[in-house]
């Protein structure tokens, strides 16, 4: 498979309004927001900021459990059906369209500053960490939920960036802190150059896995290419010249081989880091 010279990379929000990034957050990962939620103990009055918030998978179970919050994301569609989502369930949020690399708040603002597979797409990570650290009020906690390099949407991602040649994975690519990439937030050592050894080694990580149903490994991807704003980018890009084709073939042996086995339904067993940081 040939690899396309490098070219400016489209705005972020360009990459999530692609797709139906809304029905892929519904299908794929329902549960991975409120298990941020769960894991950040999230409580009633506290003020919580969910970074790269999408349509709200972390937000709206933070303001069940009766948090003050603020959800912040650079794509306004995802944003205004976040706004949607909480109006219908009665849920008050403040949805800020805005750039986790340079939030719009005050220092140490927020009791929980949390990201659900949110602020690990950003361009420049080290800006992104020093922006949540920034607003987390002392003793308060940062909380992730990010892709382990490893697991099977890390491995989607790096695959899909060697075939489109961008530099630090889809909806990440180079920039200041090009020497980390979108998945550098998924591991240990990462979240060490992330936010300090120091700080790394009093986190309190956890692995753990979604399962991403569909009717079969082709039908995965074939959803993703649809829906997904990264791999809708990467399909439009790589079709035209005929190497979109073998990529959905590596992606759909990449699915096959995450299969969770169960002898029923195909799904993909994708695991995550989740991280608390004090
Ligand atoms: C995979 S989605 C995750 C959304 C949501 N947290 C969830 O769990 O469904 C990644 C999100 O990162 C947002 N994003 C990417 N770059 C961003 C940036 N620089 N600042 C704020 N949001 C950004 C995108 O708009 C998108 O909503």
């Amino acid at each position: 498979m040939s690899t396309p010279a490098s070219q400016s990379p489209p705005a972020p929000s360009m990459v999530w309004s692609s797709g139906d990034y809304a029905d892929v957050a519904d299908r794929m990962i329902p549960a991975l927001g409120a298990r941020l939620v769960e894991i950040a103990g999230v409580g009633a009055g506290q003020r919580v900021l969910d970074v790269a918030a999408g349509t709200g998978n972390a937000a709206l179970p933070a303001a069940r459990a009766g948090a003050r919050v603020t959800a912040l994301d650079i794509t306004p569609e995802l944003l205004q059906a976040g706004a949607q989502r909480a109006g219908d369930a009665g849920l008050e949020i403040a949805w800020i369209h805005g750039d986790a690399q340079a939030l719009p708040f005050a220092d140490a603002g927020f009791d929980r500053v949390l990201s659900c597979v949110g602020v690990q797409f950003c361009a420049d990570h080290r800006a992104a960490a020093t922006e949540l650290l920034r607003v987390c009020r002392p003793g308060g906690r940062i909380a992730l939920i990010a892709w382990t390099p490893e697991g099977f949407i890390g491995q989607v991602l790096r695959t899909i960036s060697a075939a489109t040649g961008a530099s630090g994975g889809p909806g990440g690519p180079g920039g200041p802190g090009a020497t980390l990439s979108p998945l550098s937030w998924g591991s240990e050592s990462g979240l060490s150059e992330l936010f300090g050894s120091e700080r790394a080694a009093r986190a309190v990580v956890c692995r753990e896995h979604v399962e991403m149903p569909a009717a079969s490994a082709e039908a995965w991807v074939d959803y993703m290419a649809a829906a997904y704003g990264p791999m809708v980018r990467a399909r439009a890009a790589l079709h035209p010249s005929g190497a979109w084709e073998p990529l959905r073939e590596c992606l759909i042996e990449i699915a096959a081989a995450h299969d969770s086995g169960n002898g029923e339904a195909f799904a993909a067993r994708a695991e995550y880091l989740g991280a608390v940081i004090d």
